[in-house]
């Protein structure tokens, strides 16, 4: 099995660009399933996730072919609308197929994605929401059993924003009759990529990025092209790398506005942080203090950042306290964090990090799921000595070449494949 070795104490330097958003890719990905013909993807990232995403386009009838970032896929009329349990189990995300194949073929197949490690991550509100376009949800053996003849535009409220929820229903609401109009829609830059795909292809979306989207249903759209927008995690991950190792760190091709929270929340710590129009910079820094965060939905503090934050909270001055009000089982890495020797105390969704400066010792550990993943890398960049992150088949579903970026940075990296 795959692990990464980690030696601490180098400083970070230089400028490192940021792939495609994996949370981009996933759901532009699937929206092709909605026009046949030829599809043209750019800035895909190349991630284990996208080729889950692939494979299963490929099991449905369609043809995927990758040059470079570029991924072009062929989409033919489908005959089978069945997402089978082997490839929904190994990505959750896979559930973002149910709206556009039941809005085009009027049913689907889909298995229900089982157990996560940050939470239990329902999809109740993906159903209900396409319950009420007029769908019939039935669930059996493992499998949702989506029908409509022809879905109808109704307005959809969602009792809690769901990034996944909105994406489906978008995908669903763009063939139903008359209008559709979502309430307490996800804001996430990865919606607002989606909703911007789906109008290339002819979609007529409004609001996408504000909480109530509206979307005017058509009779058919086309295939069309598209660059994925960067990863706003990626680039908040290395942005973090460089701030704990002290050093001066360009992160380039990024959308800074996309990181407002993470660079606030820097700022407050005691970094400086300059951005150009697609670049952010720390600056070197050698003492910080500890602050709170909560994360919360877009444009709040993201889920996705903060268990890589809380490795930087180890090593600033003071307490911090961080609240995870997403999911309700995100500090795994906490357990893992400890064993490297930081000082933590963590209840259900609340942790309380004293920060110690050079206070981590290298040890083997092993990552949970992806982001806790990134963060034992990270917590490797300041330990001293060997970090080895085992079960880092992880990282590679969300990162592309993590190591490899980091290394470009100066940071002592390496994957051992055995
Ligand atoms: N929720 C429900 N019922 C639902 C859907 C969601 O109760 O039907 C709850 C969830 O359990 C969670 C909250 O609503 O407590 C928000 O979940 P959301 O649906 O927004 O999450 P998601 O769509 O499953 C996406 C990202 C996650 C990211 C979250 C939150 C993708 C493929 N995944 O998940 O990314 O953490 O939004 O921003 O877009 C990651 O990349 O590491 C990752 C986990």
């Amino acid at each position: 099995m795959e692990s990464v070795v980690v030696r601490g104490g180098k400083v970070l330097e230089g400028e490192v660009s940021v792939s495609g958003a994996k949370n981009s890719a996933l759901p532009v990905l699937f929206s092709t399933l909605l026009a046949e013909g030829t599809h043209t993807l750019h800035n895909v990232p190349r991630l284990k996730d996208v080729e889950s995403t692939c494979q299963l386009l490929e099991l449905l009838g369609c043809k995927t072919q990758r040059e470079g970032t570029t991924l072009t896929i062929q989409v033919p009329t489908l005959s089978n609308f069945e997402a089978h349990y082997d490839v929904v189990r190994k990505m959750r995300a896979s559930i973002l197929c149910l709206g556009p194949i039941l809005a085009k073929y009027g049913q689907a197949q889909v298995s229900l994605p089982g157990g996560c490690a940050i939470g239990t991550r329902p999809i109740n509100l993906h159903l209900e929401a396409l319950k009420t376009l007029g769908a019939e949800i039935t669930v059996e053996k493992g499998y949702v059993h989506a029908s409509a003849k022809k879905l109808r535009g109704d307005t959809v409220l969602f009792e809690t924003a769901t990034v996944g929820g909105t994406e489906n229903i978008l995908m669903a609401a763009v063939f139903a009759e008359g209008k559709t109009i979502i309430e307490n829609a996800a804001k996430e830059p990865e919606v607002v990529d989606l909703a911007n795909y789906l109008n290339k292809m002819g979609a007529q979306i409004k609001g996408a990025g504000s909480s109530i989207i509206t979307v005017e249903g058509v009779e058919s759209l086309h295939p069309s092209e598209h660059t994925i927008i960067p990863d706003r995690i990626e680039a908040g991950t290395l942005l973090i790398a460089g701030a704990l190792t002290g050093g001066k760190v360009k992160v380039t091709d990024c959308i800074p506005e996309h990181l407002d929270a993470l660079i606030s929340k820097m700022r407050e710590s005691g970094f400086q942080i300059s951005t150009e129009e697609s670049s952010i910079t720390v600056h070197p820094c050698t003492v910080w203090k500890g602050v709170d965060i909560t994360t919360t939905p877009h444009p709040g503090f993201a889920t996705d950042l903060q268990a890589q934050f809380m490795v930087l909270m180890t090593q600033a001055k003071g307490t911090s306290v961080i609240t995870e009000s997403i999911f309700e089982n995100r500090f795994m890495h906490v357990q893992e964090l400890s064993r490297l020797g930081a000082d933590i105390t963590p209840k259900t969704r609340v942790a309380v990090v004293r920060g110690r400066k050079g206070g981590l010792e290298g040890a083997p550990v092993m990552a949970t799921d992806l982001r806790a993943s990134a963060s034992l890398v990270l917590a490797g960049l300041v330990a001293h000595g060997a970090t080895k992150v085992n079960r880092i088949y992880h990282l590679d579903r969300g990162y592309e070449n993590l190591e490899a970026k980091l290394r470009s940075l100066g940071a002592d990296v390496e994957r051992l494949h055995q």
